[in-house]
C-alpha cells in the first residue's frame, strides 16, 4: 500500500489550475445513460471515483473511453439494468444511475451503495420520490433493491432535506416521466446546475437548478424496455464540466495553513463564496479576478468564532475537515458545528496526535489553536478527512506519513504533484 510522506514547514507559492469537479462529473456520467447517442464530457478529472463510475457503465453495456481529460460514452446499447454490487459498494454516487435506468428502461436492480463512512447516508428520500412517481420498490436479500415502473408519472416532490443525490436522481428519472415533475426544497449546489446544463443539451426541458425549485417537463420518451431500447433521447452532445470547488477550497486552505501566497486558476470564485468569506475572517487576503483567486496568508491566522456546515450556498461539509486542520494552528478558539453528516470528525483523533487541541461534543468541535503541530504517522479514514491530514502535515514540524491514501485519490488528482508544484515537500512512497 502506498502512503504520502510530507516534510512540513514550506510555504506554498505559485499558480495552480483546478481540475473538473468530481461531484459534477459523476451524476453527468449517470446522465449519459439517458442518451442513446454519444456524450462527450470534457474537463474530466483523473480520479479513482471516475474510474469506478466508468467501470459500472461499461459493465452494463456502455462503450467508454478516457483520453487526456475527455470522456466519450456511447450508451446506445445497454445490456443490463442490474448494477454490479462490488462496484456500487465502492461509491455512493453510483446511486444516481438508478434514476437514469429507471427512467429509460423502467427497471433497475442495485445494491445499497457504499462510499466514505461519514454517516448513515440512507437513500430513503430517493426511494420515496421514485414511489411517488409510480415506481414499485422491493428490497430483496443481500441488500439489493429492485425498482420497476411501467410508466413514471410527473409529480410534485417536496424533499424533507435538500439532498444532492436525491435531487439528481429525481431529475434524471423525471426526464422520461409523463407530465411535469417539480422538486421543491431541491439541493442548490452548482453541480446540480451543471447537470441541468447537460440535460438541456440533450433536449430535456428543465429549469430552476440552482434555486430550491426545479421543474422538469417529462417527455414520456420511454416506450421500450431493455430488449427493444427504442425511443430514448439520442444526440451527440459535448459538455465541459465545471471546476471543482472543493479541490480549489482545499488548496486555498493549504496556502493559508502554510502562510503561503498562491493563485488558483480555472475556478469559479462565486462557487467558493462561503469559503472565501471565512478565510477573510482569518485575515487571509483574497483577491478575485474573473476565473482566478489569489491568496496571501498572514504570518498568524486569526480564529473563526463559529462555522456551521450547511447545504449550498452555506459552508460545505466537504470543507469542514480541512478547515479544522487550519484552525488548529490559528490564534484563539474556533467552533465548528457539522450539521450535514453525523460522523465527520474521524480525522480529529489524528490531528490530536499531531498536537492539536480539539474537543468534540456530538456535532460540535471546539478548536483551541496551538502554535505548532508535530509530524506523525497517520491514517486517513475518508476522502476529505484525508485531505485535512495532508494540510496538517504541510505545516507540521518534521515528517508526516499518511496511510489510507486511496481515500484521497478518490477526490484529488495526484495531490502530491499538485502540492509539489507549489513548493511543498511531499512524495508518494510504497
Ligand atoms: C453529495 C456529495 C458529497 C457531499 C454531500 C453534501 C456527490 C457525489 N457527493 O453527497 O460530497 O458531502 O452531497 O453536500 O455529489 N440523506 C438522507 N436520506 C436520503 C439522502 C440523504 O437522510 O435519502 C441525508 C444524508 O444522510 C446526509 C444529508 O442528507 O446527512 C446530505 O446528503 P446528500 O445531500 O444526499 O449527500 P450525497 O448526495 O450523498
Amino acid at each position: 500500500m502506498s502512503a504520502l510522506k510530507i516534510t512540513g514547514g514550506y510555504k506554498l507559492k505559485g499558480e495552480l489550475s483546478i481540475s473538473g469537479a468530481k461531484n459534477a462529473i459523476l451524476p453527468i456520467l449517470a446522465a449519459a445513460l439517458i442518451n442513446s447517442g454519444i456524450s462527450i464530457i470534457e474537463n474530466s478529472p483523473h480520479l479513482a471515483d471516475v474510474e469506478i463510475m466508468l467501470d459500472i457503465l461499461i459493465s452494463i453495456g456502455c462503450k467508454a473511453s478516457l483520453k487526456n481529460n475527455t470522456i466519450t460514452i456511447d450508451s446506445s446499447e445497454i445490456s443490463s439494468t442490474e448494477l454490479p454490487g462490488d462496484l456500487v459498494q465502492k461509491m455512493r454516487a453510483s446511486i444516481v444511475i438508478m434514476g437514469a435506468l429507471l427512467g429509460r428502461f423502467g427497471e433497475v436492480k442495485i445494491s445499497y451503495p457504499g462510499g466514505c463512512e461519514i454517516g448513515l447516508r440512507p437513500i430513503d428520500l430517493h426511494l420515496k420520490a421514485f414511489k411517488q412517481m409510480g415506481a414499485e420498490i422491493h428490497e430483496i436479500v443481500h441488500g439489493y433493491i429492485t425498482c420497476k415502473a411501467n410508466k413514471l408519472m410527473g409529480s410534485e416532490i417536496s424533499l424533507d432535506y435538500p439532498s444532492v443525490g436525491a435531487t439528481e436522481n429525481i431529475m434524471l428519472a423525471a426526464c422520461f416521466a409523463e407530465g411535469v415533475t417539480t422538486i421543491t426544497n431541491a439541493a442548490k449546489e452548482p453541480e446540480i446546475e451543471d447537470l441541468q446544463e447537460f440535460l438541456r443539451k440533450l433536449g430535456v426541458r428543465i429549469k430552476g437548478a440552482g434555486s430550491s425549485t426545479i421543474t422538469i417537463y417529462g417527455l414520456n420518451k420511454r416506450k421500450g424496455n431493455i430488449s427493444t431500447q427504442t425511443n430514448t433521447f439520442k444526440k451527440e452532445i459535448c459538455h465541459k464540466v465545471i471546476p471543482d470547488r472543493i479541490v480549489a477550497g482545499t488548496y486555498l486552505l493549504a496556502g493559508a495553513i502554510t502562510g503561503g501566497t498562491l493563485t488558483l486558476t480555472n475556478v469559479n470564485p462565486a462557487h467558493l463564496s462561503s469559503v472565501i468569506y471565512k478565510l477573510r475572517d482569518t485575515t487571509t487576503e483574497i483577491l478575485i479576478k474573473n476565473n482566478s483567486i489569489k491568496l496571501k496568508a498572514p504570518a498568524h491566522l486569526k480564529n473563526i468564532e463559529l462555522v456551521r456546515t450547511l447545504p449550498y450556498p452555506g459552508f460545505p461539509t466537504d470543507m469542514q475537515p480541512q478547515l479544522i486542520s487550519m484552525l488548529s494552528v490559528a490564534e484563539g478558539t474556533s467552533i465548528i458545528v457539522e450539521t450535514v453528516f453525523e460522523n465527520r470528525y474521524r480525522h480529529v483523533d489524528q490531528l490530536i496526535r499531531m498536537g492539536a487541541e480539539i474537543l468534540i461534543n456530538d456535532r460540535t468541535a471546539v478548536i483551541k489553536g496551538v502554535k505548532r503541530l508535530s509530524g506523525a504517522d497517520l491514517t486517513a479514514h475518508d476522502l476529505r478527512g484525508g485531505a485535512a491530514l495532508v494540510l496538517a502535515g504541510l505545516c507540521a514540524d518534521g515528517e508526516t506519513i499518511i496511510n489510507g491514501i486511496e481515500y484521497i485519490d478518490r477526490g484529488y488528482e495526484s495531490i502530491e504533484n499538485q502540492l509539489s508544484s507549489l513548493g511543498a515537500v511531499i512524495n508518494r512512497i510504497n
